[in-house]
């Protein structure tokens, strides 16, 4: 009976290592395919952002006196405070740019000095992707900002 039970053991040994081995490999391949969506949702979301929003919110050469909306950095600070975690970023972001509103300015002296962003037809997908993007990605501060910052607080 012992013999007989440590043979089949060591009969069923290889199989079970093999099954092992496949069970390992299949979920790493499975975790290289969810890290390669991500990747391509975010840059599809990079893309979407600066087909989109960049014109207004982007600050590559230009001085402070020729943009037109706040830099993202500074949009995406304001958001960061307002918001507890990223569920909340991204609602609170998404329904700001599918219906900007007066009464829902959180950047109260850019819409004084710029006035209210403008309503612009986006997808609703194409919104998620870029907000989420946005709130993945550190954005990048203009070299003017902080003395920009100060003079606003004087
Ligand atoms: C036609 C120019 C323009 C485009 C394009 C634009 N914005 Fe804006 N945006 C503005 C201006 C101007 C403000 C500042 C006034 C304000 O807060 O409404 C602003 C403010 C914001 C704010 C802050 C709103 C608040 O609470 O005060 C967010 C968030 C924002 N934009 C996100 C986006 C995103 C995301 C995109 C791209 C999908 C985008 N914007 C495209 C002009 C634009």
């Amino acid at each position: 009976m012992y013999r007989k039970s440590t043979l089949s053991i060591i009969r069923v040994f290889p199989k079970l290592i093999l099954f092992i081995l496949i069970l390992v490999s299949c979920e790493n391949t499975n975790s290289t395919i969810t890290k390669t969506i991500d990747s391509n949702a975010e840059s599809i979301g990079k893309i979407q952002f600066e087909q989109k929003c960049i014109a207004c919110h982007g600050f590559e050469n230009k001085t402070e006196e020729e943009m037109i909306a706040p830099p993202m950095y500074a949009v995406k600070r304001r958001y960061m405070k307002a918001s507890k975690n990223k569920d909340e970023f991204i609602n609170l972001m998404s329904n700001w740019v599918k219906n900007p509103q007066q009464e829902k300015v959180l950047m109260r002296d850019a819409a004084i000095e710029k006035g209210v962003m403008p309503h612009l037809n986006y997808d609703e997908k194409d919104i998620m992707q870029i907000v989420n993007y946005l709130y993945e990605t550190e954005m990048t501060k203009p070299e003017w900002f902080d003395a920009h910052q100060q003079s606003h607080q004087k």
